[in-house]
């Protein structure tokens, strides 16, 4: 940048759009320092655009949408310029044929560079006044017009050059490859996700309006395709086998003989590529770049994979699956480029910036190591014609979701996404049970703090021959939220009279292990586990239809409902019961507030970890991006609804994107994971009063007080 500019503007350091526009058009003519002048003036193909035409025409954008209209006394630098250096501009007037431009040997490269500081200059003296809000969008939009150019410049130079038999080298220290390992098929849940520009910064016209848009569950890469992937498809007839082409693609083959990416050719020792390092030895690890939509499409066909769709590719990229997102080669989607739902192009002649261009091109996302520093988003769209193979482009793969979505996940998904659109953010406590989970609730019940596990042990072991004399011959105990079935066997053993067992939990992996280990210590018992969820309708087993049934539900697990759930479960666990049916529950008893709190926040940080390990299952299942330390356990009692509950509280403002949908969470604000209601005896006997059951008999353990209650079906 130079110092005579600077100079111009003693307060730049207020004028931070000024400083921007400095930096912006510095870098561009810091891209062409390595360029001699013939360099600059040369067009390779009808493409690609001398650099002196890039730096020029970026330099007529802001004379002609900034200076001209809106410089008092602004005298254009040369009138014919307008002709010279309007690109596609309809409205602003006819322009020299773009095939052509290489032909202008006049004016000189001085006159050019002349013409930039006489642009500089003004703008400078512009935005000595504050800029009115449209002109703030226009110099915007000219920055990263300016941007676009840097970027097609570098390709343009890299296809003279290519064209070249020296090979010459711009900058040998270019070379940014990134290598790596090969990719990895990341699930996507799909649903409906939100794309498109949101917020405040600055977006290109086509980026918006953000939208819902429904995704098929999907599966994509989370790495681009290699050199050595590309040069498998090769060695496997890729560019000369029909079925793998689409019609157009194969066309475009043929005619053009294409027989390997754009910029690779035969080398001694296998392949070499031009890059602006100049020639080099095509690394194996690298992504490949330079491949046409019809290469790139070929190849997916022949991974046994397609494209990703613009929309997969931005909800994969906010979900934080994706790498090599922006810094290597940009994606071709299968997406056409196409006008989002409700877009409108401005008015005037900057509309003709991209709504115009929405026909008959690819969408391609991320950016590239050519891009502009900053210059690209999450939600930029980058498009070209699918034959064309001088942009630094690559490919990720993608592939319909092999595993349809289980009723369990859909549901998971919807109760996850619920619970966080609400007013006061909250999930249900089935979720905390997945493998990890149940190991970790194991975990709790060893700790020092979380006494009703021991205590209700305790309790059971001292009554357990009590209850079961209550048990017909052949009866099923069928066990709600069984877990390790540990307490199970108090009964088990001192009712030798049982015929079957028929544990019920949501958690496959503590139901499969508990009913082998019970199935091998009781192998005259009829063990039949059944993963389901209490709290949906539930049908026991065929095989106990002819046994009486005896209800377990041990642990106080029902204190996790609120009133109204318990009273439905009670009533559910009726019917499918049966008439005669018994129902022995276990329920935790209120008591001092120190216990109950210091047993739901241990000292060695287990319940805190079982609490946050609901973020890590959202995270794994639903391709959410929660970052677990900025979130902290929390567990309080609350004396109002005689319950402790667990909370994990957002230690810093933040959003988290959960299955392509953003939430945001104010600092301190809570996610609500569970409640756990404690009782007396009392208001455990009037609950299941309101479902229809008596409490037959009940024991209430020493300090700290736990109680089990056998409940019978109230008359009538
Ligand atoms: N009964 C054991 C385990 C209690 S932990 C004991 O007393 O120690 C709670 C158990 O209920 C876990 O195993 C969990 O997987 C299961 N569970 C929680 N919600 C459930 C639901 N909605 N349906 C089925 N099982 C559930
Ligand atoms: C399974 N349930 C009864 C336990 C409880 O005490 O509410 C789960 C638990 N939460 C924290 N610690 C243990």
């Amino acid at each position: 940048m130079s110092s005579t500019l600077r100079a111009l503007n003693p307060k730049h350091t207020q004028n931070q759009l000024l400083d921007r526009y400095l930096a912006v058009r510095g870098r561009t003519e810091s891209l062409i320092a390595p360029l001699s002048h013939e360099d600059m003036v040369v067009q390779s193909m009808p493409d690609a655009s001398p650099a002196k035409w890039h730096i020029a025409h970026t330099s007529w954008f802001f004379e002609t949408f900034l200076l001209a209209p809106h410089l008092v006394n602004y005298g254009l630098f040369d009138p014919s310029f307008s002709y010279l250096f309007n690109s596609y501009y309809e409205a602003v007037g006819p322009r020299h044929p773009r095939p052509q431009r290489g032909l202008m040997t006049r004016p000189s490269a001085e006159q050019v560079l002349a013409y930039r500081k006489h642009v500089d200059q003004h703008m400078a003296e512009l935005l000595q006044t504050p800029p009115s809000p449209a002109q703030h969008k226009l110099i915007e939009l000219g920055l990263a017009h300016e941007e676009q150019h840097q970027e097609l410049l570098l390709m343009d130079i890299l296809h003279l050059f290519s064209t070249s038999s020296l090979k010459p080298v711009y900058d040998r220290r270019w070379n940014k490859t990134s290598r790596g390992r090969k990719g990895q098929f990341k699930a996507h849940a799909g649903g409906l996700v939100e794309i498109g520009h949101q917020g405040q910064g600055f977006a290109f016209d086509n980026e918006g309006p953000r939208h819902t848009t429904y995704l098929q569950p999907f599966e994509i890469s989370d790495r681009l395709v290699t050199n050595a992937q590309w040069l498998e498809f090769m060695d496997d007839g890729g560019y000369t086998r029909p079925e793998l082409w689409l019609a157009e693609g194969w066309d475009t083959v043929r005619s053009q003989d294409w027989q390997s990416p754009f910029y690779w050719q035969p080398s001694q020792d296998g392949w070499s590529q031009m890059t602006l390092g100049g020639l080099e030895p095509v690394d194996l690890d690298a992504p490949v770049t330079h491949i046409s939509y019809y290469e790139a499409a070929a190849f997916a066909c022949w991974a046994g994979a397609r494209l990703p769709t613009e929309a997969e590719w931005e909800a994969a990229a906010q979900s934080g699956q994706l790498q090599q997102v922006d810094d290597i080669a940009w994606q071709w989607t299968q997406s056409p480029y196409s006008p989002y739902p409700g877009f409108r192009p401005a008015p005037g002649a900057v509309g003709e910036y991209n709504g115009k261009f929405m026909i008959n091109q690819m969408v391609l996302r991320g950016g590239a190591s050519f891009t502009s520093p900053g210059h690209t988003r999450l939600s930029y769209r980058n498009f070209f014609h699918p034959e064309k193979r001088w942009v630094l482009s690559g490919l990720r793969l993608a592939r319909d979701s092999h595993k349809p979505l289980t009723d369990e996940h859909s549901s998971f998904r919807r109760d996850v996404l619920n619970g966080l659109a609400a007013d006061h953010k909250s999930i249900p406590p089935k979720y905390f049970y997945d493998a990890a989970g149940s190991a970790l609730f194991e975990d709790i019940c060893k700790t020092a703090e979380y006494y009703p596990t021991r205590a209700e042990t305790r309790l059971l072991g001292d009554v357990a021959g009590e209850i079961a004399a209550t048990f017909a011959p052949g009866s099923a105990l069928v066990e709600f939220g069984s877990g390790a079935s540990d307490k199970t066997c108090l009964l088990l053993d001192a009712a030798p009279q049982l015929g079957a067992y028929v544990p019920i939990d949501i958690c496959p992996d503590a139901l499969q292990q508990a009913a082998q280990r019970l199935a091998e210590r009781y192998p005259a018992l009829h063990v039949v586990p059944q993963v389901g969820d209490f709290t949906r309708t539930l049908a026991l087993p065929a095989a106990i239809n002819q046994r009486p049934r005896i209800g377990f539900f041990p642990g106080s697990t029902i204190g996790n409902f609120n009133q109204q759930q318990a009273v439905a479960f009670l009533k559910s666990a009726k019917t499918i019961l049966g008439n005669e049916a018994q129902f022995i529950v276990g329920v935790d008893m209120v008591k001092p507030v120190d216990i109950l709190e210091t047993a739901y926040d241990d000292a060695a940080g287990v319940t805190a970890n079982f609490n946050k390990n609901l973020l890590v299952r959202i995270n794994r299942e639903l391709g959410a991006d929660f970052d677990l330390s900025n979130f902290a356990h929390q567990a309080l009692w609350n004396p109002v609804r005689q319950r402790m509950e667990m909370h994990l509280l957002s230690l810093v403002p933040q959003t988290v994107t959960i299955a392509g949908q953003r939430f945001t969470f104010a600092e301190g604000e809570s996610l609500h994971t569970e409640n756990s209601h404690k009782f007396s005896v009392e208001s455990f006997t009037a609950m299941a009063a309101e479902a229809g059951w008596n409490v037959a008999q009940h024991w209430i353990s020493e300090a700290p007080q736990v109680g089990l209650f056998r409940l019978s079906q109230a008359a009538g």
